[in-house]
C-alpha cells in the first residue's frame, strides 16, 4: 500500500465499521489513502483499522455519532491533527429502524432516520469543505429507495432523496473550489442493514436482473473511482447502482417475458 491514485490523500469514511462503508474504507487504503474509520461501534471501527494496517496501510478509528454536531466537529479536528486536512468525504452511516406505512410511523423513528442521514452528512460536509483542498471529493451514499421510494420505509426514502437534493447543491456550491460531490444509490447489497430482507426473501435476487444481490464492493469500486483525479468532470450525479434492479418495472419484465428470457 502507499503506492496508487489515491497516495497521500485523507479520507474520512463514516459508518466504516460494517457493510459498504468498511468495503469503501478497505478500497481507497488499497489505493493508498490514509483512512479515518468513523464508526458510532469503536471496536468495529478499530478492527477494520486493524485490516488497513494489516495491508501496510495507515488508519485511524475514532467514535462518532454522526447525527450529533459537536462529535462530528471534533471527530474531524482530530482527524486533521492527526492525519491531516480531509481530501475524500464519504458519508456512509446509516440505518433502517421502523418498518411502518404513514399512519403508523413512529415520530421518533422519523427523526432518528432524518438525523443520522440527513444530518450526519450535512455536519460532517460543513465540517470538512472549508479546509477541503483543489481536488476534493465528497460522495454521500443514498439510495434506489430515495429515487424510487419504498413502501414500509417512507421516512428512509425521504431522508435518502433528501441527500440527493443536498449532493446536487453541494456540488454547485464547491465547484469553484475544484471540489465534486456525487451521490451513490445502491440496490440490494447485502450487509448486515439487508440481512432480514434477504433471510425473508433469499430468491429476490431473481427479481434482480445481474441474477444476483449486490456486494458491499460493488459500491465501493465506483466510491474509489469518484474519490481518484479521474473524476474531476463528474460532479452533482446520483449514480444508481443496483444490478438493473429499477428498470425491471412491470412493462420490461414483460417484455423480457416475451423474449424468453425471465
Ligand atoms: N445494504 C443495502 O442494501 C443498502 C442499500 C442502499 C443504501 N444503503 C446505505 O448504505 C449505507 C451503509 O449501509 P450498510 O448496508 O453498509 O449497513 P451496515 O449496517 O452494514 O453499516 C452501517 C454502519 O453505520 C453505522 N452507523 C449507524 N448509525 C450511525 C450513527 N448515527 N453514527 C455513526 N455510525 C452509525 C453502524 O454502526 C454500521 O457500522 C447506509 O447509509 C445505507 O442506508 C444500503
Amino acid at each position: 500500500m502507499g503506492q496508487g491514485k489515491l497516495s497521500g490523500r485523507v479520507a474520512l469514511v463514516t459508518g466504516a465499521a460494517s457493510g459498504i462503508g468498511r468495503a469503501v474504507a478497505l478500497q481507497l487504503a488499497q489505493e493508498g489513502a490514509i483512512v479515518s474509520i468513523i464508526d458510532m461501534n469503536l471496536e468495529g471501527a478499530r478492527a477494520v483499522a486493524r485490516e488497513v494496517e494489516s495491508l501496510n496501510g495507515k488508519a485511524l478509528a475514532i467514535q462518532c455519532d454522526v447525527s450529533v454536531e459537536e462529535q462530528v466537529n471534533q471527530t474531524v479536528k482530530e482527524t486533521a491533527e492527526k492525519l491531516g486536512n480531509v481530501d475524500i468525504l464519504v458519508n456512509c452511516a446509516g440505518m433502517f429502524v421502523g418498518n411502518n406505512s404513514l399512519v403508523d410511523m413512529v415520530t421518533v423513528d422519523w427523526l432518528r432516520t432524518l438525523d443520522v442521514h440527513c444530518g450526519g452528512t450535512f455536519f460532517f460536509s460543513r465540517a470538512v469543505v472549508g479546509s477541503m483542498k483543489e481536488g476534493g471529493r465528497i460522495i454521500n451514499i443514498s439510495s434506489v429507495d430515495g429515487v424510487q421510494g419504498q413502501v414500509l420505509g417512507i421516512h428512509y426514502a425521504a431522508a435518502k432523496a433528501a441527500v440527493i437534493g443536498f449532493t446536487k447543491t453541494l456540488a454547485l456550491e464547491v465547484a469553484d473550489k475544484g471540489i465534486t460531490a456525487n451521490a451513490i444509490a445502491p440496490g440490494v447489497i447485502r450487509t448486515p442493514m439487508s440481512q432480514l430482507l434477504i433471510e425473508i426473501s433469499p430468491d429476490f435476487y431473481k427479481k434482480i436482473p445481474a441474477d444476483r444481490f449486490g456486494e458491499p464492493e460493488d459500491i465501493a469500486e465506483l466510491a474509489t473511482f469518484l474519490a481518484s483525479p479521474g473524476a474531476s468532470y463528474l460532479t452533482g450525479q446520483t449514480i444508481v447502482v443496483d444490478g438493473g434492479l429499477t428498470l425491471a418495472n412491470p412493462v420490461n419484465q414483460f417484455a423480457l417475458e416475451v423474449m424468453g428470457q425471465s
